[in-house]
C-alpha cells in the first residue's frame, strides 16, 4: 500500500468538496460544496470535523460562493462586496462554538478585506483577495503540520525512557481528514513511523461519535501503519501493560493562554492516567488553535450535541454492509453529550505547534502561551 495520505477537501478555484465523514469508512462520498450555506452544514453536521478542517472548509466555501457570485456580476461596488463577505464571515462563525480556528480564521479574513477594501478601486480587487488569502489556507495548514510532526517526533524520541521501544496512544482523528493534510497528534505518529522510530499506534475508539475507530483507525490502516484499537475505558489498563506506550498526544480545539486545552471529550482522563502512569502528555496543534483572548480554560465554551449521537450506534451490519443505526440505550435516560472537555496546563507535558515545542518553566503549573506566540 503507498504512504499517499487521504484527502477531505478537494479544492480548485471555483470547486470545492468535501469528504462526507458522516459515512467514513464504509463509504467514500465526495459532496460538492456551492456556498457559505453548503459551508456551514457541512460542519455543523459534522461531515466536515477536526478544528483546521472547519475553518479551511468554511474560508473556501465563502472563497466558491464570492467567486461564483462575482462571475455573475452580482458586485456593483466594493462596499457589496464588503456587506457580503462580513455576513457570511458571522454566519459561518455560528456552526460549531468551540474550535478556535474558525474563529481566528474569521478574524485573519476580516482584518484583510478590510485593508485591501480601503484603497480598493473596483470589487474584484476585494474578491481576489479574498479567494487568495482562503486558498493560502489550504497551503499553509499542510507545511504547518508537517513541521508539528517533526518536533513532536523529536522530543517524543529525546524523552523516551527506552529510545528503542516507543509506541503512542492518539484519541479522536487528528490527521488528513481533520486537517488539509498529515495532520496534527497523528502527523507526529506519522513522522515517528516515516522515521523507522514507531514500534506502534493505538487510538482510542472515541466515544460517542467514534472518531477513533472510524476515522483514525481508517487513516493508520490506509498508510499501513502498525496499530491498535481499543475502546476509550481501556486506556489506563494498556499504559499498565504495556511500558512501550511512552507518550498520549492529542489535538487540540482551543488552547487558553495558560495553556488550559479544549479537546474531543476524553481527553482529560487520558492526561490524568498519562500522569499517573508517568508517560508524556502532549498537545499537538497549529498556533491558530492557540486563543490569547481566553485566560484559562474555564472560559472556553464547551459545545453540547444533540443525546442520538450518544443513545445510538452507527455503523454498516455485519452480513451484508447496508448502513444502520441502533440505539444502544434505555429509552427515555436523559443524557449529557459534552463534545469537548478541558485538560489543565498542569497534565500536560508540553503544546508541540509549526513554531516549536512549548513547555512549562520550572516549577511553574501553567503555560505562558503569549510569550510563545510574541
Ligand atoms: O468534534 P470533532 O471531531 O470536530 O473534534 C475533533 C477534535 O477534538 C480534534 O482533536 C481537534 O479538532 C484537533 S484536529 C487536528
Amino acid at each position: 500500500m503507498t504512504a499517499k495520505t487521504l484527502e477531505a477537501i478537494k479544492y480548485t478555484r471555483g470547486n470545492l468538496s468535501i469528504l462526507n465523514q458522516l459515512v467514513l469508512p464504509h463509504e467514500t462520498i465526495f459532496e460538492t460544496v456551492l456556498s457559505v450555506q453548503n459551508g456551514h452544514a457541512a460542519i455543523k453536521s459534522m461531515k466536515t470535523r477536526g478544528a483546521p478542517a472547519i475553518a479551511i472548509v468554511a474560508a473556501l466555501s465563502l472563497a466558491v460562493e464570492v467567486n461564483t457570485r462575482a462571475e455573475n456580476k452580482e458586485f456593483e461596488t466594493v462596499d457589496q462586496v464588503v456587506k457580503f463577505l462580513f455576513e457570511s464571515l458571522e454566519y459561518l462563525k455560528t456552526s460549531r462554538p468551540t474550535a478556535v480556528n474558525l474563529f481566528d480564521a474569521a478574524g485573519k479574513l476580516w482584518a484583510l478585506i478590510q485593508a485591501t477594501a480601503k484603497d480598493a478601486k473596483d470589487p474584484m480587487t476585494v474578491v481576489n483577495a479574498y479567494i487568495d488569502a482562503a486558498e493560502q489556507m489550504l497551503v499553509d495548514d499542510v507545511k504547518d503540520n508537517k513541521n508539528i510532526g517533526k518536533f513532536g517526533a523529536e522530543f517524543i524520541l529525546d524523552n523516551a525512557k527506552d529510545k528503542n521501544r516507543i509506541s503512542v496512544l492518539t484519541h479522536c482523528n487528528t490527521g488528513s481528514l481533520a486537517t488539509a493534510g498529515w495532520g496534527t497528534a497523528l502527523g507526529i505518529i506519522r513522522d515517528l513511523h516515516a522515521n523507522g522510530k514507531l514500534e506502534h499506534a493505538y487510538c482510542t475508539e472515541t466515544r460517542p461519535y467514534n472518531q477513533g475507530s472510524r476515522l483514525t483507525a481508517y487513516e493508520l490502516v490506509y498508510e499501513n501503519i502498525p496499530a491498535t484499537l481499543i475502546c476509550d475505558n481501556m486506556a489506563s489498563a494498556l499504559l499498565k501493560e504495556n511500558p512501550s506506550v511512552q507518550a498520549i498526544v492529542v489535538g487540540a480545539d482551543r488552547v487558553a493562554a495558560n495553556g488550559d486545552t479544549a479537546n474531543k471529550i476524553g481527553t482529560y482522563q487520558l492526561a490524568i492516567t498519562a500522569k499517573y502512569h508517568n508517560i508524556m502528555f502532549i498537545v499537538a496543534a497549529p498556533s491558530t488553535s492557540i486563543d490569547l483572548n481566553t485566560k484559562t480554560g474555564k472560559d472556553i465554551v464547551i459545545e453540547q450535541r444533540p443525546s442520538e449521537e450518544l443513545v445510538t450506534v452507527t455503523g454498516v451490519r455485519v452480513q451484508d454492509d447496508e448502513p444502520t443505526c441502533i440505539r444502544t440505550a434505555a429509552a427515555d435516560i436523559g443524557v449529557w453529550n459534552p463534545s469537548f472537555d478541558v485538560t489543565p496546563a498542569e497534565l500536560i507535558s508540553a503544546i508541540v505547534t509549526e513554531q516549536g515545542v512549548v513547555l512549562k518553566k520550572d516549577g511553574e503549573t501553567e503555560f505562558n502561551m503569549s510569550s510563545f506566540l510574541n
